[in-house]
């Protein structure tokens, strides 16, 4: 059985904290696929593979047992026993998990990997091809988008809450670009599908969005 929503948009759409709090007041298991993209990252990092070394890359993959834990409430990540929740979100894997993410043998592995996880499950996913190619026939899809002036303002109050002062205008410029890369990518462009809602989170507040993906989930159910 099992019951699957996918949800998919651009970097800065807001779905992470959307899925996770929509997880917990609906009782679904929150699986963040980009996770699984840095984790991969974090290994090929840390055993210096080179990313058009597909033999190294093949090993790497089968040497990569990702786990999701939730301990105290919070949300964990564990790449071979060891907690990477917040190394993952580092700068060097930043920078590599776009490149990562386009190796074709990555994309296939991380694929299946998502649907094992899944597997019979009450589950919300997020990512960027969930309801397009991991669970095309997912029970909901969303996908979430925001305008890139409104993910560029997200993005620079973030970074300034950490004491990172990269300025509005370079934020925005870069959203613009990888926009652009990943729409108009030849391995899995981000899209949304067809059969998928759209919501615009720019103008909304977080319980609101919160609220929109609950009322559709809820209606999926009651029919
Ligand atoms: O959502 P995120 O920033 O943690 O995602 C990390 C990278 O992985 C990002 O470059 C997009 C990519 N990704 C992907 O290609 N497919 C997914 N299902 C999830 C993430």
């Amino acid at each position: 059985m099992g019951f699957v929503v996918a949800v998919d948009g651009p970097a800065g759409s807001g779905k992470g904290t959307i899925t996770k709090l929509v997880g917990e007041k609906r009782n679904l298991v929150y699986i963040d696929t980009g996770a699984l993209y840095r984790c991969v990252t974090l290994y090929i990092i840390k055993n210096n593979i080179e990313l058009d070394d597909i033999t190294s890359i093949k090993k790497c993959l089968d040497s990569v047992n990702i786990e999701f834990k939730k301990e105290n409430g919070q949300d964990l990540v564990f790449l071979n026993g060891e907690d990477v929740t917040k190394r993952i979100r580092e700068k060097d894997v930043d920078e590599l998990v776009s490149p990562v993410s386009h190796i074709v043998i990555v994309r296939e592995n991380i694929t299946t990997l998502s649907r094992k996880i899944a597997e019979g499950k009450y589950v919300i996913m997020e990512g960027r091809d969930i309801g397009t190619n991991v669970f095309p026939n997912a029970d909901v899809k969303i996908y979430l988008d925001a305008t890139p002036e409104e993910r560029a303002k997200r993005r620079f109050k973030q970074n300034r809450e950490k004491g990172i002062n990269t300025p509005y205008e370079e934020i925005l410029e870069s959203i613009i670009i990888r926009d652009k890369n990943d729409k108009t990518s030849n391995v899995a462009p981000l899209k949304q599908a067809e059969d998928a809602i759209y919501i615009d989170s720019s103008n909304m507040t977080i319980e609101e969005v919160v609220n929109r993906v609950i009322e559709i989930i809820d209606e999926k159910k009651a029919n």
